[in-house]
């Protein structure tokens, strides 16, 4: 019997800063999420992600954790979450947990006792080491952050520097020490006794650094990833992490794992002894439209998007499984990157179709499910994440202008994702009746909850069809095969998913001028029940139809 009940379910992420503010401090928190769990659950999700929600002092927005069993007061309390848990349960959804531990906040107790001296017990929490040259004032070695400058802070008390991978308030933990790695077994323990159902592993394919932290080759940032991306310790500690916990519970884990490739991603995801994630987030479908990284765009390439879609569905297809996604806090919105702001529901319909019908688990960013798009930064003071300054200032370090500089960080910034969640048409988009921390996105009198559910045939209701689509089709879409057709078009995406005699057709263009779509051989469109689509009046000419803009077919048989 499948008893894999990681393979159907829906997750709904939330980052709860920007998701709804219940107590009108102008922050959401879980008071807002507890008051939202009927409408999370009208979308027919299956289970809610929580980005961290612990204390933290917000160097990296709740990614830089000072008390892992706990939860953050602008939040809320362990009791208010007790609540949500309890009441996302009743719904029948689940709950998962950020699970950061590649690092800390610089307020964690760990860091504050490492840094009294070097015979603390917790010194050897974090990865403390001397300088070079002359008396030792240059860095242990050129490693540079993925956040903040140099990846070595200096501590003047202790005469010694600490790795930060990511911002300087982000010290990494050295998973090393076995102690370290107890005590990330015993937050594990906390929150599954508790009854979370789970977590969503951050960069956890960065927890293991190469032995003598060598020396990287000299780039204009992250000097230094090869010697911890994927490092050699990676699965061994993952293994131990399933042994001794996560093994004994009912629950899920998927990893975040920035480039990480289908090789190792089928060696930690294929079922059996040897599984240590159920899942893991790949990156590669991100990069269609930028070279990299967000921050240097490139025109929207959908063969690039397809090619990575479909390496994955075929690599990970009946061992592994893969996780599904389009958006997430990390990235600008999908519509404003691989859609069109002009046709925002008909490529919203199409953007969603197209990932969530293919075989794996999908998920669905806050906001995501009604369109928001990006809105604009007139200058870098408006910004208030670290990577977003951090970008900005290598840009104007390497001398490019303002309005360069502006631009690509427009394009590029994860800013986009966290402006707060557009429920209505009120002020502040109905978010909160207080001041919000950050920049409501202008354009919420046309893209908000309220008015799209009124309208059945909004994206929000498409996002609803589409989900209980799933779930009719639960078998099909867990168990059918994946086979891309179309590969050389630059405006079709193309793909059937069989199984036995079930035939699902997904269609989906990507232009906004006519093409003609010519049934693949062996289809007869009219025989197929026209099961998802984002227009009316469905016409078919000898097999073959002219498209609408961003026009979406789902065709089943
Ligand atoms: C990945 C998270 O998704 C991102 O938001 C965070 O900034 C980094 N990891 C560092 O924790």
């Amino acid at each position: 019997m499948h008893n894999k009940w990681y393979k159907d379910v829906v997750v709904y992420q939330i980052w709860a800063r920007s998701f709804c503010d219940g107590n009108g401090d102008g922050i959401g928190d879980l008071y807002g999420v507890y008051d939202k769990l009927d409408y999370i659950k009208s979308l027919g999700v299956d289970m809610i992600w929580f980005s961290p929600i612990y204390p933290t002092p917000n160097c990296d927005y709740g990614y830089d954790i000072s008390d892992y069993r706990n939860i953050n007061p602008e939040f809320g309390d362990l009791e208010i979450f007790k609540k949500v848990l309890d009441g996302a349960h009743e719904r029948g959804m689940k709950v998962i947990m950020d699970l950061v531990v590649n690092h800390t906040s610089t307020e964690h107790e760990w860091f504050k006792q490492s840094k009294k001296s070097d015979d603390n017990p917790y010194h050897d929490y974090y990865f403390w080491r001397k300088g070079r040259g002359k008396n030792g004032k240059n860095p242990p070695n050129n490693w540079l952050s993925m956040f903040e400058g140099g990846a070595w802070e200096y501590n003047e008390d202790l005469a010694e520097y600490y790795l930060h991978v990511f911002a300087v308030g982000q010290p990494d933990l050295n998973m090393d020490n076995p102690k370290v790695r107890e005590e990330v077994k015993g937050i594990l323990k906390f929150w599954l006794d508790m009854g979370v159902d789970g977590f969503r592993e951050d960069v956890i394919t960065f927890i293991s650094k190469k032995e003598g932290l060598p020396n990287g080759f000299p780039l204009p940032v992250a000097t230094g990833y090869k010697n911890y991306v994927n490092g050699p310790h990676t699965y061994e500690y993952l293994k131990e992490f399933k042994d001794d916990v996560l093994s004994k519970y009912d629950c899920f884990v998927v990893g975040e794992s920035p480039m990480v490739n289908m090789q190792r991603a089928l060696q930690y995801t294929t079922e059996g002894d040897g599984q240590v994630l159920q899942m893991m987030f790949s990156f590669d479908h991100m990069c269609a439209d930028c070279f990299m990284i967000d921050y240097i765009p490139t025109p929207f390439s959908l063969r690039k998007m397809k090619k990575a879609f479909s390496n994955w569905q075929n690599t990970i297809n009946g061992t592994g499984w893969n996780s599904l996604y389009i958006e997430n806090h990390d990235h600008a919105r999908i519509i404003s990157r691989y859609g069109s702001e002009k046709y925002r529901t008909e490529s919203g319909k199409t953007l969603a179709a197209m990932y969530m019908l293919q075989q794996g688990t999908p998920y669905i960013y806050q906001g995501q499910e009604i369109g928001m798009t990006n809105t604009h930064f007139n200058s870098i003071d408006e910004c208030l994440d670290v990577a977003t300054h951090n970008a900005y200032n290598i840009f104007r370090k390497f001398r490019f202008s303002e309005k360069f500089t502006m631009d690509k960080i427009n394009k590029g910034t994860r800013e986009h994702a966290r402006t707060p969640v557009q429920w209505d048409d009120s002020e502040n988009a109905g978010f909160s009746s207080g001041t919000p921390w950050f920049k409501v996105n202008e354009n919420y009198k046309q893209i908000n909850v309220a008015d799209q559910e009124n309208d059945e045939n909004s994206l929000l209701n498409f996002y609803r069809k589409l989900i209980a689509f799933r779930k009719d089709n639960a078998v099909l879409m867990r168990e059918g095969s994946y086979n891309e057709l179309m590969k050389s078009s630059k405006k079709f995406y193309v793909y059937e998913r069989i199984l036995g005699d079930e035939k699902l057709l997904v269609v989906a263009n990507f232009s906004e001028k006519p093409c003609t779509f010519k049934a693949p051989d062996g289809y007869d469109l009219s025989k197929g029940e026209l099961v998802l689509y984002n227009y009316s009046d469905n016409k078919l000419e000898n097999n073959s139809y002219t498209t609408r803009p961003y026009e979406l077919r789902v065709y089943k048989f």
